[in-house]
C-alpha cells in the first residue's frame, strides 16, 4: 500500500543518515520519476514522452515568449542544469530566476510568459510568493514539485509531479537529479516531434532508461569519496569549476559542500576564471574541476592546464577513460565517472559530489541530516 511504501522511506535501513540512504536511492528514485512517462517502442517512431499533467498545455507552452525557471536553492540549481536542453529542443529563450530575487526587482514577467516554478516542497515561500507575483501578471505557471498537494503544486495551472519519493535529509540529493529529469523530460515534450531533432531526442530517451544503472555505477565511487573527503577534512575552502552542462554541477556540489560539511565552498563558471578566481588559485587550495566529455571538453583541458601552470591543487571529474588526457603531468587527483548523453551528464556528476559532501560532514563531526541554522522547508521570507 501507499502507506506502507511511505512507512518504508522514513525508515533509515541499513544507512547511518538520511542524506546516505537518499544518494543511495537515486537508481530507484530516478526510474520512478521515469515510470510511465518515457515510451520506447521497437520501432524509432514511438520514442516518445508523456507527461500527463502538461500535455493539454503544450501548444500553449510552445507558442510563448519565453519560459522562465523559478526557485531557490538546490531546486535553482536544478533548472539550471536542464536550461542548456530546454534551449537546444525548444528554440526557445529559457532565463534563469531566484524567487527572491525576482521579487527584489519585481522583474518582468508577461502573459506571453511561461514560468516554471521548481520546488521540492512546494511550499518555499519565496518560490510561493514569485508565483503569486506571475499569476497576477497573467503568465502561464507551471509546477515541478516533489509534494502533491503542496500549495505550488495547487496554484499553478498544469505541473509535473518529481515522484522522488519522501526526501529527509535537509540537503536536498535525491529531488535534485530527478528534478533534472523531469525538466529534460519537459524539453523533449516542448521539442515536440521536429524531423531535424529526431535522432538526438532518441538518443537522450535511451539515455534516460540506462540513467539508473549508470547511477548505480558511479555510486561505486563511495570508498574513493570518503578517501578524498580524508584529504580535505580540515581544509576552510574548497572551489568548484563547470561550465556549459555542468556549471549546475559546480553550484550544486559547492552548495552541497558548504551546506551540511560547513566548509566554505564556491560553484565557479570556468569561462569567468580568468575575471578574478584565478587570483585564489595557488598551492594550497584544493579545487575540484568537471571535465567530462562535451562540446566544451577542450576548454576545460585548457583551464586544467592553466590551473596547473599555478600549481593548482586539482581534482579533476573526468569521463571514464580520459584520466591521461585530463591529468597534465600525473599530479592531479582523478574521478572517472560513466559517460551518458550530455544533457544528462549532471545526475552522473553531482553525485561523486553529493558523496564527497557526505563523507566530510560526517569526519568533520557535523550533523548530516540537519545542518546548523538551516530548514528543509523554508517557509517565511
Ligand atoms: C531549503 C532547503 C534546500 C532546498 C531549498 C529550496 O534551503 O534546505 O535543500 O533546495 O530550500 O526548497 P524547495 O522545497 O523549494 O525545493
Amino acid at each position: 500500500s501507499i502507506l506502507e511504501m511511505e512507512v518504508e522511506q522514513i525508515n533509515k535501513g541499513n544507512y547511518e543518515h538520511y542524506m546516505q540512504k537518499e544518494i543511495h536511492e537515486q537508481p530507484e528514485s530516478l526510474k520512478t520519476t521515469m515510470r510511465g512517462r518515457l515510451i520506447r517502442g521497437d520501432s524509432s517512431k514511438s520514442k516518445t514522452v508523456l507527461l500527463g499533467g502538461l500535455k493539454d498545455h503544450l501548444k500553449t507552452i510552445r507558442r510563448s515568449r519565453r519560459i522562465v525557471f523559478i526557485g531557490c536553492g538546490t531546486s535553482y540549481n536544478a533548472a539550471l542544469a536542464a536550461r542548456p536542453i530546454l534551449e537546444e529542443l525548444s528554440g526557445m529563450p529559457v532565463t534563469m530566476e531566484i524567487a527572491s530575487d525576482l521579487l527584489d526587482r519585481q522583474g518582468p514577467i508577461y502573459r506571453e510568459d511561461t514560468s516554471v516554478f521548481v520546488s521540492q516542497s512546494g511550499e518555499t515561500a519565496d518560490t510561493l510568493h514569485a508565483l503569486e507575483y506571475a499569476l497576477e501578471n497573467g503568465a502561464l505557471c507551471v509546477g515541478i514539485t516533489n509534494t502533491v498537494g503542496s500549495a505550488i503544486a495547487r496554484n499553478t495551472h498544469c505541473g509535473v509531479h518529481i515522484n522522488a519519493g519522501c526526501e529527509i535529509g535537509v540537503a536536498s540529493t535525491k529531488a535534485y537529479t530527478s528534478q533534472i529529469v523531469v525538466m529534460a523530460m519537459l524539453a523533449l515534450a516542448i521539442g515536440g516531434d521536429t524531423i531535424s531533432s529526431e535522432s538526438r531526442r532518441e538518443a537522450i530517451i535511451d539515455s534516460l532508461f540506462d540513467l539508473p544503472n549508470k547511477v548505480r555505477e558511479v555510486l561505486k565511487l563511495d570508498q574513493e569519496m570518503k578517501d578524498i573527503a580524508q584529504l580535505l577534512i580540515a581544509e576552510q575552502s574548497l572551489l568548484v569549476f563547470g561550465r556549459g552542462y555542468n556549471y549546475a554541477t559546480a553550484l550544486e556540489g559547492a552548495l552541497k559542500v558548504k551546506e551540511v560539511a560547513l566548509m566554505h565552498s564556491e560553484g565557479i563558471l570556468a569561462g569567468e576564471m580568468k575575471h578574478g578566481p584565478l587570483a585564489l588559485v595557488d598551492e594550497t587550495l584544493p579545487i575540484v574541476v568537471i571535465a567530462t566529455r562535451d562540446a566544451c571538453f577542450s576548454k576545460q583541458q585548457s583551464v586544467i592546464q592553466q590551473l596547473h601552470a599555478r600549481k593548482g591543487r586539482l581534482i579533476v571529474m573526468c569521463s571514464k577513460g580520459d584520466a591521461a588526457s585530463v591529468c597534465v603531468g600525473g599530479s592531479c587527483r582523478v574521478i572517472e565517472v560513466p559517460q551518458v548523453e550530455d544533457c544528462l551528464q549532471p545526475v552522473i556528476n553531482i553525485v561523486p559530489l553529493q558523496l564527497l559532501a557526505y563523507h566530510l560532514t560526517v569526519l568533520r563531526g557535523y550533523n548530516v541530516d540537519q545542518p546548523r541554522n538551516l530548514a528543509k522547508s523554508v517557509t517565511t521570507q
